[in-house]
């Protein structure tokens, strides 16, 4: 883990079972990063609790998506892997930016006017300020790049206008010049068009997405062959015959098509040509055997993970050390630029 290579970071909350757009449109882009970059991935379990929750899971999804990761391809020996609450200074970092940041920087955010139009009258300020603490997340780090689903690009903007002109403008270090230096490292999004958006099962138009009630509208990573086949089966279709893509009037054509071209490995333009004239009956199994075939690996590493929890207790432990002496540092910086008085416990 040289440091000389770009950092990343990123991370997923463990709010019920990851399903493939986390893995195509995240995870899965994470783990060919280990081999050119320094590498951190958190379970972001505090932004969980922005919507209501349920402490009896809290703990058994955070384990399940740390364990998910690994066999997902993370490598704990090239990637800092860990949990964000066991790293104080997420929520530390955050109020400071919290107290930075103008709230209708916030109230123009696309995901909490949709979160909160979903919660009805129970909208927490936690929601509110869910994008501060996902930018606390990523400047502590110093990351260059945050490698996130499309859906995620505005928090992202987000986090640069924070680090720019609230932190670095007002409050980096004089230069010789009198001219600010960077406090904080101003991180670019890092998205990958294919798999960036994968589309629900049972709509087209509406993003798989874990708080979808309908279980049908997305595939988890960990559902059995059976349930996968079940799903695919009854995934929304239209009449025309053939696969294609950008055609705004299908796009249940396009999302199967573009699942199908990544889980099998054919690439999008070989797929496209394979299914042009096929019938949805004929694509169907297909689809459904190569989604079986690419998820029966990570299914077993994981099977194989959650057999000795000692083992991924290891992981997070080791973690959450490297992760801590990173993120500390970043800490002390910024509360000795906005001129807080250091606590003897403090002076690192
Ligand atoms: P979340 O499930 O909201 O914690 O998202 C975790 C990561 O998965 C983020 O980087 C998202 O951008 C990505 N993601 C979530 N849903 C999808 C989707 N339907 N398609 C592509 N990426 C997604
Ligand atoms: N908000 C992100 C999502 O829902 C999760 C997240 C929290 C994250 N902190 C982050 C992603 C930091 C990247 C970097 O997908």
């Amino acid at each position: 883990m040289s440091s000389t290579r770009p950092r990343v970071l990123s991370g997923v909350q463990p709010t019920g079972a990851l399903h493939l757009g986390n893995w195509l449109g995240a995870i899965r882009n994470w783990v060919d990063l280990q081999d050119s970059h320094d590498t951190f991935f958190c379970v972001v379990d505090l932004h969980a609790i922005t919507v209501p929750h349920d402490p009896a899971r809290l703990a058994e999804d955070t384990r399940s998506t740390a364990a998910l990761y690994l066999a997902c391809g993370i490598d704990p020996q090239r990637s800092t892997v860990f949990v964000q609450s066991h790293v104080g200074a997420h929520s530390e970092l955050c109020w400071l930016l919290n107290c930075l940041t103008p709230l209708n920087w916030l109230e123009r955010m696309i995901q909490f006017k949709e979160k909160a139009l979903k919660q009805g009258s129970d909208v927490s300020a936690g929601l509110l300020d869910y994008p501060v603490l996902m930018a606390a997340d990523i400047l502590l780090y110093d990351a260059d790049q945050v490698p996130v689903g499309e859906d995620q690009k505005q928090h992202l903007e987000l986090a640069r206008d924070i680090a720019q002109q609230r932190l670095n403008a007002r409050f980096g270090p004089k230069g010789p010049d009198g001219e600010r230096m960077p406090l904080l490292k101003v991180p670019e999004p890092l998205i990958l068009k294919e798999g960036a958006r994968v589309m629900s099962l049972t709509d087209g138009r509406s993003k798989m997405s874990k708080s979808d009630p309908n279980e049908a509208s997305r595939i988890t990573l960990l559902d059995p062959p059976e349930l996968i086949t079940k799903k695919i089966k009854r995934a929304k279709t239209d009449p025309q015959l053939g696969l294609e893509f950008g055609n705004p009037e299908r796009p249940e054509a396009d999302n199967l098509l573009g699942l199908y071209a990544l889980l099998s490995g054919r690439g999008r333009e070989a797929a496209a040509a394979e299914c042009a004239s096929m019938g949805w009956g004929s694509f169907k199994p297909l689809l459904a055997e190569a989604t079986v075939e690419a998820l029966r690996p990570v299914q077993q590493r994981y099977a194989e993970l959650r057999s000795d929890p000692g083992r991924l207790d290891q992981v997070l432990a080791e973690g959450q050390a490297r992760a801590e002496a990173v993120a500390d540092d970043t800490l002390a910086r910024v509360r000795q630029a906005l001129g807080f008085l250091p606590g003897p416990a403090r002076n690192r």
